[in-house]
């Protein structure tokens, strides 16, 4: 890998700049006013493969954003690796705390990133990190020290539910058959503390309608005698989660897996200061189901979180109101054994019997996703585990997260291959969020480290 290595600190500076092309467009697949810009930055990744010297480079059509296809054979007896991305991201709002412009992309430091890191949307989650991939795979090439077959599949609607990943995927699982799926779309415990993520949380989200009057009223002339849809959805929101914060759905926890007392004490070893935590969320106390550590909380418990909710009046100024609808969004994170339908059935049925009878209430279910718990005894962990000791000089960690990326699961189903979570993100780069960012450390130890994996992945596989 002396080649591969020398052949990145040469080209350090193009790797970024190419980045930053990459994050000026505004690939937000939520909002279909950017259309256009989701189709130019998959164009822009099939240009970059084809530039690194993969073949077969594609803009796979789907019902929904392409799927951007590249694959490099050296020899169909070698093992075969699948990198998956995405390069759709987030949108910016609120915009107006972004302290420069999101798809403008600049290098500022910051406290845990004192030599820079890039901020601009998707930087992180999962542009800059998906493209490390592209320059890994570049380096490799253009150094002759490919072990094995890599395949790349980057798709566009990661941040809306990978809805037409699935039909791709069993549309071509010739095309994407393979021996490991390789993901950098997760975090690290620190930039001194690197972690490999063997557990991801699994998702349910629904959207509530909580219906009065036929009309908005005047809350003088009816209020009291009128139920009003916000003050019983907030009731019935409230009433979701007991005084323990435990979830008051009934069966919710039902196919809950126990983690054993040892396992959640290897957990809680890992590096972590709820001092430290809280300074960084500005909170002056943290807050979640009574008996777990709060890396517990994020991890190996289930939750129920309002994500929006809104209805009545919300402009300037003061209007009595008595509204006629309620919405809200909500979303359950799942954790192994857990079955997204089945939980939104359960929040359904139990949203439905709790409504009061001056109210009509509908649930609309959206998105999915299965949560995934990644074994430890396998030669792709133990790939990812020696190449990051190699290039961080300390072995990592396994940390299970409470993110989700549904498609794993389905990765597993259809194609019979488990993933790597080999990311390299840190919790506070603020995805989703505004000012988004990604240290510029991460993106070329990220670098650095793919090589090493094909390089440790392909003589295992060879020595079994
Ligand atoms: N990359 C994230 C998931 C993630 C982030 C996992 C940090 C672990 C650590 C991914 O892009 C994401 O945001 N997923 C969504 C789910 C999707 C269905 C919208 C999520 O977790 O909310
Ligand atoms: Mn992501
Ligand atoms: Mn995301």
């Amino acid at each position: 890998m002396q080649k591969t290595q020398a052949y990145i600190a040469q080209h350090k500076q193009r790797f970024l700049d190419e980045l930053f092309d990459l994050l000026r467009i505004p690939s937000v697949s939520a909002d279909p006013a950017y259309k256009g810009d989701v189709r130019k930055a998959a164009e822009f990744v099939a240009d970059s493969l084809r530039k690194a010297g993969a073949d077969a480079v594609e803009v796979c059509e789907t019902a929904g954003n392409p799927i951007v296809y590249g694959e490099k054979i050296t020899d169909p007896d070698k093992p075969t690796v699948l990198v998956y991305g995405h390069y759709d991201v987030q949108p910016p709002d609120p915009m107006d705390l972004w302290t420069s412009p999101p798809f403008e992309p600049v290098i500022k430091k910051s406290e845990l990133h004192p030599d820079g890191a890039i901020f601009a949307r998707g930087s992180c989650d999962d542009k800059g990190q998906a493209y490390m991939h592209v320059k890994a795979f570049e380096a490799m090439l253009a150094s002759n020290e490919l072990p094995c077959n890599v395949k790349f599949m980057i798709e566009g609607e990661e941040e809306v539910g990978s809805s037409n990943l699935g039909t791709f995927c069993r549309a071509n699982t010739d095309k994407l058959s393979c021996d490991v799926i390789l993901i950098s779309d997760t975090s690290i415990i620190a930039n001194d503390t690197p972690s490999i993520t063997v557990g991801l949380r699994g998702l349910s989200y629904v959207e509530v309608e909580v219906v009065g009057p036929n009309r908005d009223l005047h809350s003088g002339v009816y209020g009291g005698a009128v139920a009003n849809p916000i003050n019983i959805l907030s009731r019935m929101i409230s009433s979701l989660q007991d005084e323990e914060n435990r979830i008051t759905i009934p069966g919710f926890y039902d196919d809950v897996a126990t983690v054993g007392d040892s396992e959640r004490a290897k957990m809680n070893e890992a590096p972590f200061d709820e001092g430290t935590y809280k300074k960084d969320l500005g909170i002056a106390a943290v807050r979640g189901e009574t008996g777990y550590t709060t890396l517990e909380r994020v991890s190996i418990r289930p939750t129920l979180d309002v994500n929006g909710i809104w209805g009545g009046y919300t402009g300037e100024g003061a209007k009595t109101v008595l509204p006629s609808k309620a919405h809200a969004k909500i979303s359950m994170r799942l954790v192994p054994h857990q079955d997204p339908d089945k939980v939104t059935q359960l929040f359904t049925e139990h949203f439905q019997r709790i409504a009061p009878p001056s109210v009509k209430v509908r649930v609309t279910p959206h998105h999915g996703g299965e949560p995934v718990v990644t074994p430890t005894d396998t030669p792709e962990y133990q790939a990812a585990h020696k190449a990051m000791e190699k290039t961080f000089g300390k072995a990592p960690i396994p940390k299970r997260e409470g993110g989700s990326i549904p498609i794993v699961a389905l990765f597993e189903q259809v194609l019979g291959a488990k993933s790597v979570l080999m990311g390299f993100g840190l919790d506070s780069d603020a995805i989703h969020s505004p000012n988004e960012h990604y240290g510029l450390f991460n993106f070329y130890k990220g670098i650095e480290t793919i090589p090493y994996f094909y390089h440790y992945y392909s003589q295992m596989k060879e020595e079994r």
